[in-house]
This record gives C-alpha cells, sequence and structure tokens, in this order.
C-alpha cells in the first residue's frame, strides 16, 4: 500500500491533485503547444495542416465552430481572434445544438472541431454532419490519433500532454495557444495583419510562459481569497471582450469541482438580469485587465459596489483604480488584448481549485462528470 501511495505521488509529480500539477504544468504546455510552429522576432509561421489547407481558409465565408465544455470556451476565445485578426465572420456552436438543428453548412465554409480528448460524441456528430454538406473540417485536439482527429481533414493537435483531472485546464490554454497561432496564420495569408502586428505578436508569444509562472505565483494568495468564499452559495464572473469567455470558463471551473453554484455572464449584460441577484452576499468575479473595454469594466464594478456586492477582481499589475473599489485584488502581468485570456484564466483556476479543496471536494474526480463524454 504504501507502494501504492508513493506511485500515486510520482504521478502527480509532487502535487496533490493532478488539476493542480496540470495548472502548473502551463508554462511548459503553452510552449509545447507552440513549439516548432513560429520563430522568435520573425513572421514566419509553420502550422502543417494550416499549410495544406490555405487556400480553402483563404476563400473561407464563414468559419463554424463545434466543441462542448470548455473546448466550446476555448472556441469563444477563437471567435475574436479569428474575427479580429483574420476578418472573417465566425460562430461558434454547441456540438450537440448543431448537429441536430438542420444548419446551414456550404461548401465554402469550414468547420473547426475543438476537443481535448476527441471523442466527444456530440462533436464527432457534429463534424459528421458538417462533413456530409461538404464543408472541410479542421480539428483542435488534444489525444493523439483520437476519433475526431482521425475524422478531420486536417489540424493541429494541442500537445499539452495527458490531461487527467477532469476539470479541464492546460487543454483549454493550449488550445487557445493553437487557436492564437492559427488565426495569426489565416490573417497573414488573408493580408488582414501587418507585418509589424504579426511580429509583436509572435514576441508576446514568447513571452507568455514567463507570464503565466509569474500568475501562479499568486497562489498563496488566492488560497486566503479561497478561505474567505469557501462557503457561499454562489458566484458571478464578469469580463468583456476577451476576457467575457474567461467569465464563462471560470464559472464552470467553480461549478465543476466545488458544487458551487456559479454564472459567466458579459458585464455589460449584468443589467439585464443579474443585478437584481447583487446584495452583501454575492461574491463577483470580475476580471478587468487594462484592455480596449477596461474603463467601461470599471463603470460595472462600480454598479456591483454600489448594490454591496463583494467584489474580486483580476486587474493588471500597476492598476491603481480597481483596488481601491474591490474587496480582493489579484494582479496579472499585462500582456497584449488578444493574449490576455491565457493570463487572466489562472488565477480563476487557482481560486476554483483552492475552494474545492477547502470544501473536502474530489477535485480530480467530481460527482456526475466524465473527462471524455462519449454517449450522447
Ligand atoms: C467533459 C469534460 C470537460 C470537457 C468536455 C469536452 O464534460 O468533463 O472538461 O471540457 O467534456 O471535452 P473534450 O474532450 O471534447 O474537450
Amino acid at each position: 500500500q504504501r507502494l501504492e501511495l508513493e506511485l500515486d505521488s510520482i504521478e502527480k509529480g509532487g502535487y496533490e491533485h493532478f488539476m493542480l500539477k496540470e495548472i502548473f504544468e502551463q508554462p511548459r504546455s503553452i510552449l509545447d503547444s507552440m513549439r516548432g510552429r513560429l520563430e522568435l522576432g520573425g513572421s514566419h509561421l509553420n502550422m502543417a495542416g494550416f499549410r495544406a489547407y490555405e487556400q480553402k481558409f483563404v476563400n473561407a465565408q464563414r468559419i463554424i465552430i463545434v466543441a462542448c465544455g470548455t473546448s466550446w470556451h476555448a472556441g469563444l476565445v477563437a471567435e475574436y481572434l479569428i474575427e479580429d485578426l483574420a476578418r472573417i465572420p465566425v460562430e461558434v456552436e454547441y456540438a450537440s445544438e448543431f448537429r441536430y438543428r438542420n444548419p446551414v453548412i456550404s461548401e465554402r465554409d469550414i468547420v473547426i472541431a475543438i476537443s481535448q480528448s476527441g471523442e466527444t460524441a456530440d462533436t464527432l456528430a457534429a463534424l459528421e454532419l458538417a462533413k456530409s454538406k461538404g464543408a472541410t473540417i479542421f480539428g483542435i485536439c488534444n489525444v493523439v490519433g483520437s476519433s475526431i482527429a482521425r475524422a478531420t481533414d486536417a489540424g493541429a493537435y494541442t500537445h499539452a500532454g495527458p490531461e487527467i483531472g477532469v476539470a479541464s485546464t492546460k487543454a483549454f490554454t493550449a488550445q487557445v495557444t493553437v487557436l492564437t497561432l492559427l488565426a495569426m496564420c489565416i490573417g497573414q495569408r488573408r493580408g488582414t495583419i501587418t507585418d509589424v502586428k504579426l511580429r509583436e505578436l509572435v514576441t508576446e508569444l514568447h513571452n507568455i510562459p514567463t507570464k503565466v509562472e509569474k500568475a501562479l505565483k499568486l497562489d498563496a494568495e488566492i488560497q486566503q481569497i479561497a478561505e474567505t468564499f469557501k462557503d457561499v452559495p454562489n458566484f458571478l464572473y464578469l469580463g468583456r471582450g476577451y476576457n467575457f469567455p474567461v467569465a464563462l470558463e471560470g464559472a464552470l471551473k467553480l461549478k465543476e469541482i466545488s458544487y458551487i453554484h456559479a454564472e459567466g455572464y458579459p458585464a455589460a449584460e449584468m443589467k439585464h438580469g443579474p443585478i437584481a441577484l447583487i446584495d452583501e452576499n454575492m461574491p463577483v468575479v470580475v476580471i478587468a485587465t487594462k484592455d480596449s473595454s477596461y474603463e467601461k469594466v470599471v463603470s460595472n464594478i462600480q454598479e456591483v459596489k454600489a448594490r454591496k456586492g463583494r467584489i474580486i477582481a483580476v486587474v493588471t499589475e500597476g492598476d491603481t483604480t480597481i483596488p481601491a473599489m474591490a474587496e480582493f485584488v489579484i494582479e496579472v502581468p499585462p500582456t497584449s488584448e488578444v493574449l490576455v485570456p491565457l493570463v487572466s484564466v489562472i488565477p480563476l483556476q487557482l481560486l476554483s481549485y483552492h475552494i474545492a479543496v477547502l470544501r473536502g471536494c474530489n477535485v480530480d474526480q467530481p460527482r456526475n462528470l466524465a473527462k471524455s463524454v462519449t454517449v450522447e
């Protein structure tokens, strides 16, 4: 039995749970997902799967992304990325809805299927449907040789390494990294992104692992915040722009492993409903990094504060405005607006992890959930 325990601890690399190990692996897994695909200082991008279908991407009239769960959130980030950098309209679909609603698909559409396991039944069925209508299918999978990877025309693996914790962490950041590279490739080929901007992004992508490393240093601080909120029944997560999908992902992480009810919302939608929930007992996590919607998010924070909501804000290092308004402030390093989810999601992963541990939950294998959902 001692041997078993020792083996278990070796597998977890000395961490108490796989989830924590995987959260801390992210500087490395993000690097692995970019490895060989871009060169420092240059603007040459190398994605083999993209190259073979370059023309299809250049001429695509629309990109449809199908996925489930956390992968769907990565898809939402990709919607911002691809529309921003490559100027192709993007729709992000729950695979389970898409497959049953008689969707309009043409041969000039590209469908991107995102899946960590590569085995999710709904995602597989959605891409098979799109394929039968003549669309080109591009896969973003983590598991090599998985069913979805095999069913696609081309794709790019995320190379995040095996993810054991049921709640996805490093697979998400790897998906976002690969989708960023893909958006850059398409933008470059379509001429919608300047060489200067491209080089800037390449340089900043290289800095991301170090910035994630820095965000991970917030662990002890976040554990303290978790202590304060471990017994609450509800949480609200707000973000705008690139941080809107991050808000959804933060809320999903918390629900999945701590069983606390949490909702993610685009910050400006708060006034159309969730604001009614805010009182002195409601913790509101606001992702408010310095970007183009910063000022607007600051007003959203004021609205929460006016109703006595308890604000936990994720801000950019050096912010002096929000700390004066929030009960807790988590500072992350600055980065380019389009890359911000890779950094801002880290404290949210840690927050849900610590809350779940403090509540005595089984973080690696939460009740009722499966790592790969091969039934519909
Ligand atoms: C399950 C997992 C989630 C995952 C989702 C999609 O619900 O518990 O963590 O995000 O399936 O899985 P996939 O393997 O397709 O990314």
